[in-house]
């Protein structure tokens, strides 16, 4: 909707060390509502580079950054896209963020921001390939990094994880004051990539926020690993099996729609916040209440299959989402129950799959 796109981003320009306005805009953009998207962040010629962008979060993050009227580039390297494909006419880099043709693409595109969701996302993985994991994770972070200084970037937002790094908290909601304590060699590279993000903050005058999202889920995640408790439900009860629950399923978990985190995504491009941000309900959900909310949206009943849990799993996981309502005007606004019916419609294909809102 043209019309909708009208604010153009300010010609502001921060350099290293510059002060900055810690409340204004990092584009000088606003939001609208286009009736089909609901609240979108305009980001109209702002140029984003997404990596990770092939990916479950990436490409709703890629729409999003359209409906807005960002210009983007899609770096990827596919080795875990989403079915969810991308739009046709998208620029896309099939590279390794840790490499140099990655970081060459930023540059050459001429990239105002990045948006860093590129990642060996899964824990169990985590502890079979830990060295592969920090590669990914650890100095695929530094080299966009790197390459956004070089690129001169305005704004870096990066995903990570608020179940994976707080450990086993008993501070529940947990605030980003509580001190980290990952259990998996993921959470502690994403840890680690939170500190390179605080160094170049500091001492290269990039804006880096990182984003602790809680369980991400909705359309286009990938049912068929051993990640993704809700998309794998999805698969199994469309496929007549019963769902599978990992250990007794009272660990609980925060769980949050995948157009809540994509408008996160946008708002925190648009922000000045430096701090780590927390993106959840503040709302703690069982695995057997999840699996028991979609096996009555799909009309299903059924036992679940049990089988051991994971060791070292997170037992508890609930963020505080105190910050993200403060620094980025954000709260999320798809109940669980909503959330579960667009995802099941979704993997179900009894509706075309809707842009998430
Ligand atoms: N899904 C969640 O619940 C969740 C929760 C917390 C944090 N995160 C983080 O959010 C980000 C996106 O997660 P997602 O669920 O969309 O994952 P995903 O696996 O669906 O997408 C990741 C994308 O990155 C690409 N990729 C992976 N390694 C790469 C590399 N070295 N070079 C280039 N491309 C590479 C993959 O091909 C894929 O398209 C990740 O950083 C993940 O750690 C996700």
């Amino acid at each position: 909707m043209p019309g909708a796109r009208a604010a153009r981003h300010s010609d502001a320009v921060h350099g290293a060390g510059a002060a900055r306005d810690r409340t204004a805009p990092q584009f000088g953009v606003g939001t609208t509502d286009d009736g089909a998207h609901g609240s979108i962040v305009i980001l109209e010629g702002v140029r984003v580079a997404v990596t990770g962008g092939a990916g479950f979060i990436g490409v709703h993050t890629v729409e999003a950054l359209l409906d807005g009227g960002a210009d983007v580039v899609v770096i990827d390297d596919l080795r875990h896209a989403s079915s969810r494909r991308l739009p046709d006419h998208i620029e896309l880099v099939e590279a390794d963020v840790a490499g140099a043709e990655a970081r060459e693409a930023v540059k050459r595109f001429g990239a105002e921001a990045v948006v860093h969701l590129a990642a060996q996302g899964g824990v169990n993985r985590s502890w079979r390939e830990p060295v592969e994991d920090a590669r990914a994770n650890v100095l695929g972070t530094l080299s966009m990094l790197l390459a956004a200084v070089d690129a001169g970037c305005r704004r870096f937002v990066f995903a990570s994880s608020g179940g994976a790094l707080y450990g086993s908290t008993d501070r529940l909601p947990t605030p980003e004051t509580e001190a980290a304590a990952p259990l998996s060699p993921y959470g502690t590279a994403k840890l680690v990539a939170e500190t390179y993000l605080e160094m170049f903050t500091r001492t290269r005058g990039l804006s880096a926020c990182a984003l602790r999202y809680g369980n991400v889920y909705g359309p286009g995640q990938d049912g068929t690993g051993e990640a993704g408790l809700i998309a794998i439900s999805c698969r199994r009860l469309l496929a007549g099996s019963a769902p599978l629950i990992r250990g007794d399923g009272l660990q609980t978990r925060d769980f949050v729609f995948v157009g809540d985190v994509v408008r996160a995504n946008l708002l925190a491009l648009d922000s000045s916040a430096t701090e780590p941000v927390n993106i959840g309900t503040g709302v703690q959900t069982p695995v057997n209440a999840v699996v028991a909310e979609l096996m009555a949206t799909a009309a299903v009943q059924a036992r679940p299959e049990r089988v051991p849990a994971p060791a070292g799993e997170v037992r508890r996981c609930c963020l505080d989402n105190a910050r993200a309502r403060a620094l980025l005007g954000w709260s999320p606004n798809h109940a669980l129950s909503d959330g579960l019916s667009r995802t099941y419609r979704a993997f179900a294909g009894a509706a075309s799959v809707p842009a998430v809102s």
